[in-house]
């Protein structure tokens, strides 16, 4: 057998796959790096875990494919030395009013009602669980929920003497919302031109710190939200939420053809008010009809990303300010959302890596 080297052990490594992503490590820079003892016995890899959100026993698998390869060309001892660094792509410079976060993810629906901050909030406080650094923007403007589900927060929102916003802090994760800053109750009613604006000085001017995800909560439908989102930064992709009624897919259906017109991945439907398990007798109940969302995301090529029942615990977590995801991590329901986050953050790390490399640099050309 040929003594391995640097350029065999890339070699073998490029027919390894990625147990969660499902491609080969060496093409979607997973693997990063090796050092090789003089005599080729011993062989080092280093490997790029693309999120926090990486299933455990998926990295265990991984590092025994990555072994089983290299012995199999003839190394005696290999050690698997993963490190996490969430993969993200540098904003290019029309869109770089954004400082700080690596990935923006849209939460969005086309109805209103049917759980986009509830989603957006346990999303951000699951992928915080998984270990990455979260902010949430509440992007509804004309609706602004979030502070009522994030309940006090531990810091409030603040300003630097240069007069930037210092994000709130609940929960481990940092947000911004208009809530903070207009009276509970009272309307905001604002035009396109002031969205574009508002937005825009939510985006430029909050002191984010560095971030591996920026979760922003949508208003329903596709309005002018949506489109200067899409304008002011690069999104990652959209979380679509819907309701399993046929009024419900039709709206989300136009939600991700505008999505598409702006060149926004969907990196998955969930489907929220999926079933309802009575507590007290264990009568399951589909009171908005059931599996729409899975349908939809056939129909439409998307993954789907799985159900959410209709639980009080869910309502009463987004009244009293404790989410579901940490009001009762180790309930079913808490997992749901972990498994949400570890798909939607797969979804926005295949999407990275499935492109080449952009440097800072080469952005700033373009
Ligand atoms: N799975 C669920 N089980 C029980 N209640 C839920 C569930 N999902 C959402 N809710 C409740 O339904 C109401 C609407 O949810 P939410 O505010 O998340 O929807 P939304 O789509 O963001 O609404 P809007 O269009 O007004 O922004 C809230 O009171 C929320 O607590
Ligand atoms: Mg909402």
């Amino acid at each position: 057998m040929t003594k391995l080297d640097e350029a065999r052990v890339r070699d073998v490594l490029s027919s390894v796959i990625d147990p969660a992503l499902e491609h080969d490590i060496v093409s979607w820079r997973i693997f990063k790096a090796c050092e090789i003892s003089p005599s080729g016995d011993e062989v080092l890899v280093k490997i790029a875990i693309p999120t926090h959100a990486y299933p455990q026993a998926q990295r265990r698998e991984l590092a025994t494919r990555i072994e089983t390869a290299l012995e199999g060309a003839g190394a005696k001892q290999v050690t698997v030395i993963p490190e996490v660094e969430t993969a993200y792509l540098p904003a290019p410079s029309d869109k770089a009013t954004l400082v700080g976060p690596k990935n923006v993810i849209a939460v969005a629906a086309g109805k209103g009602g049917v759980g986009k901050s509830t989603v957006a909030v346990n999303l951000a406080l699951a992928l915080a669980r998984h270990g990455a650094k979260v902010g949430l923007l509440d992007a509804d403007v004309f609706g602004p929920s979030i502070p009522t589900m994030l309940g006090a927060p531990e810091r409030p929102p603040g300003t630097t003497p240069e007069q930037k916003i210092i994000p709130a802090l609940h929960h481990g994760i940092k947000v911004i919302s208009v809530g903070f800053f207009v009276e509970k109750g009272e309307a905001v009613v604002w035009r396109g031109p002031m969205v574009h604006r508002l937005l825009q000085q939510f985006l430029a001017d909050v002191v984010w710190g560095d971030l591996d995800y920026l979760i922003c909560d949508l208003p329903p439908g596709t309005g002018d939200v949506q489109l200067s989102l899409s304008q002011l930064i690069p999104i990652a992709g959209s979380v679509m939420v819907t309701t399993p009624q046929e009024v419900s897919i039709v709206d989300v259906v136009k939600g991700i053809a505008m999505f598409e017109k702006v060149e926004i991945p969907v990196l998955g439907i969930i489907e929220n008010m999926s079933f309802y398990k009575c507590p007290a007798c264990g009568h399951h109940d589909e009171i908005f009809s059931h599996g729409g969302g899975k349908r939809l995301a056939q129909e439409v090529g998307a993954p789907f990303f799985g159900e959410i029942p209709i639980d009080t615990r869910i309502r009463y977590g987004g009244d009293a300010g404790v989410p579901v995801t940490i009001a009762a991590p180790d309930s079913e329901n808490a997992q749901r959302f972990m498994d949400i986050a570890t798909r939607t953050a797969l979804g926005v790390a295949a999407g990275v890596l499935s492109k080449p490399k952009r440097s800072p640099r080469l952005a700033v050309i373009r």
